[in-house]
């Protein structure tokens, strides 16, 4: 059976551990594997912009051995009304595994549910399991291990009902982290990912907390995370979002309510004076840009990862 990643609970703790440990070695060593050589061809499909995810998978593949082929729904026909079965048929017979940032995780369960090579999600308007990979190796990095992400404290403030919270609820709780999410009235998680969650931290030692205050949500965290207020889509809610995150921008207060020393995370892009201050972000607890570099140095692993299955 062919191994997909289309949710951070994709896979097992100990898989987590193993892929998470290859990022850290090829940060290390660049070009420790090399499992595309050949050249063997990836699929790279985005249907929303992308910076950082074009990039590290494109640079990925090709330090990786393989051939990246970068496509834009917009200018192929699955922006036309082709199926996604239809795609996954045309693609499992030339690439050797399939990366589609997309709208629901249906279409991308579709996608996996048709390709016989491994279907990678590169965000959903649900879950950005490769995110949470990358933060997670970032600050395993700069704590010293990946062993040192169980126990944590991670607490993330904003908007609790989009991808990036649901993926730090299901991949923190994998690593054994104790989640926080801090969000307003009618931007809470989804019941099913909390409930997910809970399980999953029931067996590594985690735990969940839900929360409508930032306050309760970051005092004494070791690592604070958010992320933009308005998701790509949500842009028509902009004014009405800025309005109902106002109390839980990441500041010089958020700070000194959370554990000392501890560690910012921000997925990027990020808006300064919006969801976090330009003094945090750009402060010595910040994480982001070892977190953006960790996006190539997690899929690599990833790729990795599947291909040797
Ligand atoms: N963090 C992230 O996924 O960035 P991009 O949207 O630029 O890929
Ligand atoms: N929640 C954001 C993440 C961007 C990387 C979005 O979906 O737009």
């Amino acid at each position: 059976m062919v191994r997909h990643f289309l949710r951070d609970d994709d896979v097992t703790p100990e898989e987590q551990r193993e892929i998470l440990e290859l990022a850290l070695q090829l940060r290390v060593d660049r070009y420790k594997v090399q499992p595309f050589v050949g050249p063997k061809a990836v699929a790279v499909i985005f249907d929303k912009p992308s910076t950082r995810t074009r990039l590290s998978f494109s640079v990925g593949v090709a330090e990786l051995g393989g051939y990246p082929v970068v496509i834009d729904a917009q200018t192929s026909q699955l922006g036309r009304g082709e199926s996604v079965a239809d795609t996954a048929r045309v693609l499992e017979r030339q690439v050797s595994a399939i990366v589609w940032r997309t709208f629901g995780q249906d279409c991308i369960e579709e996608m996996a549910a048709h390709s016989s090579v491994p279907v990678v999600n590169a965000l959903t308007d649900e879950f950005h399991p490769c995110q949470i990979l990358a933060d997670l190796a970032a600050v395993a990095d700069a704590r010293g291990s990946v062993g040192a992400l169980a126990g944590l404290d991670l607490a993330y403030v904003g908007d609790g009902a989009n991808n990036m919270a649901h993926s730090y609820l299901l991949g923190g709780a994998t690593a054994g982290m104790h989640v926080r999410i801090g969000s307003p009235e009618g931007y809470a998680p989804d019941a099913a990912v909390v409930a997910r969650a809970e399980e999953i931290a029931a067996g590594t030692g985690g735990s969940v907390l839900i929360s409508h205050s930032h306050d309760e949500a970051v005092t004494g965290a070791d690592v604070v995370a958010t992320d933009t207020w308005v998701s790509m889509g949500d842009e028509a809610e902009g004014d009405e979002r800025s309005h109902a995150f106002t109390a839980f921008q990441i500041n010089a207060r958020t700070l000194e309510l959370a554990a000392p020393g501890a560690h910012v995370l921000h997925c990027l892009p990020a808006y300064r004076g919006k969801e976090i201050t330009a003094s945090v972000l750009d402060g010595d607890q910040s994480l982001v840009w070892l977190e953006a570099e960790y996006r190539l140095h997690a899929q690599k692993a990833l790729l990795t990862w599947l291909a040797e299955r």
